[in-house]
């Protein structure tokens, strides 16, 4: 059994699929791992610690030569992985949605050549699959990350000081979308001292949001709204409740310093939640970071990988948050690929086998087709 780590090679990906730790950790499966060499830099991790935990570093050639498993952060360019096992697994984060080479059609290109290509962002919200899930691992460090973004913009400090110049007030924080990435959002600006709301559509996140000492602000008279759907997610609201949150938004938002936006409606493009009118409400050198950018947006105006500055207010449209502390990311990455592989290894087999429930979620190719429910219903 041979599991091959390639470096990630997609513009502005810092992150690699597997650390020194996980890589003992195969080792003591009883793999054989091979890990390209430089894989790790961008995340702070030198070849010499992976071939101190046991790793081969090689080149790309080598590395996938006679895989069995390939891991990746994102999917690996079909045509990079000539000399892998047939049937090999393709195990990453695989974008089946997306439009263009690195998205469905890598996906058909696995099909033809092959592999069996299973989708780490498509593991199903069970509890025994937490700790396996790259969504929640990479999410939790993006909230921080936008809030120390909105910081760094920010020409004001977040916390109130009294000073004897006189006092600084405390800056005015809001998240809107309060799943994995909200939660560590409204913690992480609770720590630096903001004064913070939130909201959510779901009703359930109102006491999560109280929990944290922040205000929870509420859309409460619209009928028959619970706004959470299958496996926890939000669901696509009425037109009635989402006129009557622009309302609500549109009072809260102009008494607003620095907004977070995170809001994401699973196979749906995101849903826009501040227009630009109300960007026009909130103060010169307000900062809006959007988590959303790459599924459309929440924010009107956002450009995916820009800060825009429109009405004085600055908007933070980063690529890719996760990728901006790769170090941290990665490990949690690796360790959701480890744990993954590793509740399913036979010893006797000395390889994998899935079971059905999380096999069916996520396996997108096998036997040089397309498998996938969503993706053949898409
Ligand atoms: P997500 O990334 O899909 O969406 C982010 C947030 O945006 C969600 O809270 C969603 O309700 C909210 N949202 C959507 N449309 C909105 C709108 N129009 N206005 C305001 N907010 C809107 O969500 P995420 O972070 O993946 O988490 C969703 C839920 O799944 C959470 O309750 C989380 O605790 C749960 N979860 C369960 C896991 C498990 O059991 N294995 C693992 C991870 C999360």
């Amino acid at each position: 059994m041979k599991i091959a780590i390639v470096r990630e090679q997609a513009d502005g990906e810092r992150r690699v699929a597997a650390t020194p730790e996980t890589v003992k950790k195969f080792g003591a499966l009883g793999a054989d791992v091979a890990i390209e060499a430089g894989a790790g830099l961008h995340a702070s991790i030198a070849d010499a610690d992976y071939a101190a935990a046991g790793a081969t570093v090689a080149d790309r050639a080598a590395t996938v030569a006679n895989a069995d498993i390939i891991l990746g952060v994102q999917g690996p360019a079909p045509d990079s992985l000539a000399g892998a096992k047939p049937g090999a697994w393709i195990v990453a984060g695989l974008n089946p949605f997306g439009a263009g080479d690195d998205g469905r059609a890598r996906i058909d290109a696995y099909a033809a050549a092959g592999y069996e290509a299973l989708a780490m962002e498509f593991m199903p919200r069970i509890t025994r699959a937490q700790s396996m899930d790259i969504l929640s691992s990479q999410s939790n460090l993006s909230g921080y990350k936008a809030v120390l973004d909105a910081a760094a913009e920010y020409g004001r400090a977040f916390p109130m000081m009294m000073t004897a110049a006189g006092t600084v007030s405390a800056a005015k924080l809001f998240v809107m979308g309060v799943g994995v990435a909200g939660l560590q959002a409204i913690a992480t600006a609770r720590r630096l001292g903001a004064q913070v709301s939130a909201t959510d559509v779901r009703a359930a996140t109102k006491e999560q949001i109280e929990s944290l000492g922040a205000k929870a602000i509420f859309v409460e008279k619209v009928a028959g709204i619970e706004g959470e759907g299958a496996g926890g997610y939000a669901t696509e609201m009425s037109d009635e409740y989402k006129a009557a949150q622009a309302e609500l938004v549109s009072g809260h938002i102009a008494r607003q310093d620095i907004v977070i936006t995170t809001a994401l409606i699973p196979g749906r493009p995101a849903p826009r939640l501040i227009s630009d009118a109300q960007i026009a409400t909130m103060k010169p050198g307000s900062v809006i970071v959007d988590l959303a950018v790459e599924q459309g947006g929440n924010v009107e105006g956002a450009v995916a990988g820009e800060i825009v500055e429109r009405h004085g207010v600055k908007i933070v449209g980063h690529r890719n948050m996760p990728s901006r502390l790769a170090a941290d990311t990665s490990a949690l990455f690796a360790r959701n690929l480890y744990n993954f592989l590793s509740a399913f290894w036979d010893k006797e087999k000395n390889a994998p086998v899935l079971d059905d429930e999380i096999g069916t979620a996520i396996r997108l190719t096998q036997g040089g087709k397309i498998v996938n429910e969503r993706l053949l219903a898409s």
